[in-house]
């Protein structure tokens, strides 16, 4: 049976800091296109594919961004060669004549349900964010996550039509070893988990 090495294990995960300070190395188009490339291979419900990401990859992108973040956020951001606007498409099931053509008519159950779309919008829109971070390690970049944002201010700025709702935010780049904080603990599988 096929699995990830020590190695991959520890560039995904074990190894793997949220980072706080970049080095100057950029990162090019082609990288974020790599990373979506993979990231767009998670699975989610109905294969709805609700995540949409917008990338800042200059200063002028980025002052449209800071005046939303909190101010803990706003050194690392500026810092970053790119920040990730993830978000996710609250019309997601338009596109399901596209993306679950085997039953189109699951299009209809979220179309008349506000309520079922939004959830299920938020879901796999996460998911996809967790899945492009995951994505973007297993292709040697490193990632720092904010949640420590205006989400009303982004969605003005940047989705003014309100059709995308923006979720959390993601630096990528090549971090700074030496900005990254202690690591801190984890639960242990009986404090997290049952067996049933
Ligand atoms: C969705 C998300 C939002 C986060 N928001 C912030 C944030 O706004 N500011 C910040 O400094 N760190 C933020 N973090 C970083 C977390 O605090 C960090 O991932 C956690 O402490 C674990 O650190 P480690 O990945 O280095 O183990 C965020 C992480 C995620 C995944």
């Amino acid at each position: 049976m096929a699995r990830l090495d020590s190695a991959a294990l520890d560039l995904i995960l074990r190894k793997a800091r949220t980072q706080n300070g970049w080095l100057g190395m950029p990162v090019t188009d082609d990288q974020l296109r790599a990373i979506y490339d993979l990231a767009r291979l998670g699975p989610t419900s109905a294969n709805s594919c609700p995540a949409r990401f917008v990338f800042l990859r200059t200063p002028e992108a980025k002052a449209r961004l800071l005046p939303a973040l909190s101010p803990g956020n706003v050194d690392k951001t500026k810092a970053a060669p790119v920040t990730v606007i993830i978000g996710h498409d609250t019309r997601f099931y338009e596109l399901l004549p596209k993306l679950f053509p085997h039953r189109p008519e699951v299009k209809d159950n979220f179309a008349g349900n506000p309520a079922l779309a939004g959830t299920t919008a938020f879901r796999n829109g996460t998911l996809q964010g967790a899945y492009f971070m995951i994505a973007a390690r297993a292709l040697g970049l490193d990632v720092g996550g904010m949640s420590g944002f205006d989400n009303a201010k982004v969605d003005a700025e940047f989705f003014p039509d309100g059709r995308v709702k923006s979720n959390f935010l993601c630096n990528v780049g090549y971090g700074d070893p030496s900005k990254v904080l202690p690591k801190l603990p984890r639960l242990d599988f009986d404090e997290a988990c049952g067996l049933l």
